[in-house]
This record gives structure tokens, sequence and C-alpha cells, in this order.
């Protein structure tokens, strides 16, 4: 049994295959091809569309890598209201988007009954969609109140499982157990839960990369999101070079192999890396694109790092440019919620 056959079946490798397959292109292709192989038995040519609402680029924390860290005095702030929040789901439902993402950043602004008031009117009027929160770290209560509001799914990268690689990314004040922690309370809550990690984040090591292997088969996420480190401007890490395309692609068909059944997006930060990122993460293991629904006056403002592709088109625009991207790449964008099939 060759090495991709050994992943395939068991589902695990040793530290040392694991290695071989990130630092090495001998199995590339064979990887790949798998994993396509993998994707296609559960989920057919089918691409999910998620609608991403970026509500607020404000945020407490100061994520080193982070272009809305609050100590970036060069962006200027917004927050979506609510009325302009509900305008973004129904163009979505009218453009087929069966799944709404509430993603911002850490803004105390919006309340646990704030937030409880958007998801619960979105629940009342899109009966047949997801919601899905993207909000941060918050209290198992607060957690718990979003979902009997409604929402269903639950995106919090780990960012990475090493303690000390954590500490380089990150200041004093947040740490990879709480972060964990609240994974781990999101499941037992019954969210569908989203995890992940960049690719070529500054420090990260090639052992780092195994130990986000084995962190998702502890937790064993519905959802991944994997995409390449990008540098953003005002930020400590401003200088390091992004994530390289082809580790990010291979880490992409490792996981489709590790989790046959988990939904993930080939990023829009793969794509700002390469204009064709997005189709060579579908062509990778990838099944989930992710594009905006933002208001476009601010788009490029939910600057989480530099030349953000897609800041200056409307919705539907969007839509039918990634429409087209799909096809290309051999696959279909389907009109479903996109439940995860286990
Ligand atoms: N505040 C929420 C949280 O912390 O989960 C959601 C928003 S946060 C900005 C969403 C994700 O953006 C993070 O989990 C991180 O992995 C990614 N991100 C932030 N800065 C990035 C960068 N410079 N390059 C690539 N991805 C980045
Ligand atoms: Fe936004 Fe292509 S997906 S312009």
């Amino acid at each position: 049994m060759n090495i991709i056959e050994e992943l395939k079946i068991n589902k695990n490798l040793s530290n040392e295959q694991f290695k071989l397959l990130l630092t090495t292109d001998t199995y590339t292709n064979e990887l790949f091809k798998q994993a396509d192989t993998v994707r296609k038995q559960i989920y057919g040519k089918d691409v999910y569309i998620r609608g991403l609402i970026e509500f607020t680029n404000y945020c407490k924390n100061n994520c080193y890598y982070c272009g809305i860290n609050c100590t970036n005095k060069n962006i200027q702030r917004y927050r979506l209201t609510k009325d302009e929040i509900l305008q973004c789901c129904k163009n979505g439902y009218a453009l087929g988007y069966r799944t709404f993402v509430l993603q911002g950043g850490e803004d105390s602004f919006f309340t646990d009954d704030l937030i409880c008031d958007i998801v619960s009117t979105i629940r009342k009027n899109y009966k047949d969609c997801a919601i899905t929160l993207s909000i941060g770290e918050k209290s198992k209560e607060s957690y718990l109140a979003y979902f009997k509001a409604g929402a269903n799914r639950y995106l919090l990268r780990h960012e990475t499982a090493n303690e000390t690689h954590y500490k380089k990314l990150h200041p004093e004040n947040l740490s990879l157990k709480s972060r964990k922690q609240c994974l781990y309370n999101l499941k037992e809550i019954g969210y569908q839960v989203g995890s992940g990690f960049m690719v070529g984040s500054p420090y990260q090591t090639i052992e780092n990369i195994i130990e986000d292997f084995r962190f998702l088969q502890n937790i064993k996420p519905d959802m991944i999101g994997i995409g390449p480190f990008i540098p953003a401007q005002n930020t400590k890490f401003e200088k390091f070079k992004h994530g390289n395309l082809n580790l990010t692609l291979k880490i992409i068909s490792i996981l489709r192999l590790l989790f046959p059944y988990a939904l993930i997006p080939a990023t829009t930060a793969l794509g700002t890396i390469d204009k064709n990122g997005r189709e060579l993460g579908l062509k990778s293991g990838a099944n989930v694109v992710m594009p905006n629904l933002s208001p476009v006056k601010y788009r490029s403002l939910y600057s989480l790092y530099s030349n953000k592709i897609c800041t200056n088109e409307e919705a539907a625009e969007c839509r039918g440019c990634l429409e087209k991207r799909v096809v290309l790449a051999g696959y279909k964008i389907v009109v479903d919620i996109g439940n995860v099939k286990k």
C-alpha cells in the first residue's frame, strides 16, 4: 500500500509520513487525484456557496497577523446596521444563497441581545437557510443564546494547535486553551463547527501543521477553513511572506482524505495569492466557496490582509464570476443549504 492509499484507508499517517507529503512533491499529483475522487464520492461535483456578510471591522483583539486588529489606527471602522444585514440576506437569497455567514471582529457594540435579535429575525425570514456565526471567542452562555435564537453553525479557526506558536501570533491575553475550550463548548451545544488554520503564518513549522492535523482529528470539525497567511499592512507581520500555494493545496487534499465528509472552502485568501487559487482549491478537494454579500462600500475596509480580491464587485457579479470559475474547474454551484454529509 502506498502512502496515499494508507492515508485514504486508515485516515492517519505517522508524523514522518505526513512530513514526507508536506515537504516533497513525490506524491503530490496522486494526492490531488485521490482527494478529488473522495470528494466526488461524497459530494459529487456539487459546490456549496455561503454568503459572507462581514458586518463589523471593529475588534477588541490584537492578533498580530490580522489587519483589523485594534492597534491598527490607519483603517476606517464600520458596522452594518441590522437593516443592512437583512438587506444582504435578501439579496443573497434571491441569488440562491441558502447559508448566511455573519463574520466580524470581536465588537462589544454587538451585545448578545443584539446578535440574538439579528439571528432570530434572519431565522424567521429564512427558515430554509443555515445561519453561521463567526464572531470569535464568547462564553458558553452566549453561544447557547445564539443557538437558541436560531444560529446553527459556527466558524472559529484554532489558528495553530501549538502553544509556543500560538504565543508568537497573539498577545498574552489570548490563549490557545480558551480558543480550544470555545470549540469544545460549541460542539457540546450542538453547532456544526468549523475550525482551521492559516498556512505559512509567521514562525509556523511543518511539525506545527502536523499538530494541527492531530488537533483536528481530535475535534472532528464539520467545516475546515484553510487559507494562506497574507501579510496585512500596519501589522507586526506586514513584512512577512505570504503562505505557499502548493503547500496550501496539499493540506486541503490531506484534510479531504482525513475527513472525507468535511466542508472545506476554497478561500478568498487562496484566490488572492493566485488568480486561479480557488479553482485549484476545488480541484484539490475543497467543496465550498464563500463569496461576499456585504455592501461594496464597506468591502475594502474588512482588510484582514492586503490586496484582497472581490472588494469592488457587487454580490451578483461575484455570484456570476464564481459560477463561471466553478464550471471551468469542472464542478457546479448548487442552491442548497449544504449540510455536512456524515
Ligand atoms: N473574529 C473572528 C475570529 O477570530 O474567529 C472572525 C474574524 S477573523 C478576522 C477570521 C479569520 O481570518 C481568522 O480566523 C484568521 O485565520 C483569518 N485571517 C486573519 N488575518 C489574516 C491574514 N493576514 N491572512 C490570512 N488570513 C487571515
Ligand atoms: Fe468576486 Fe470573482 S468571486 S469577482
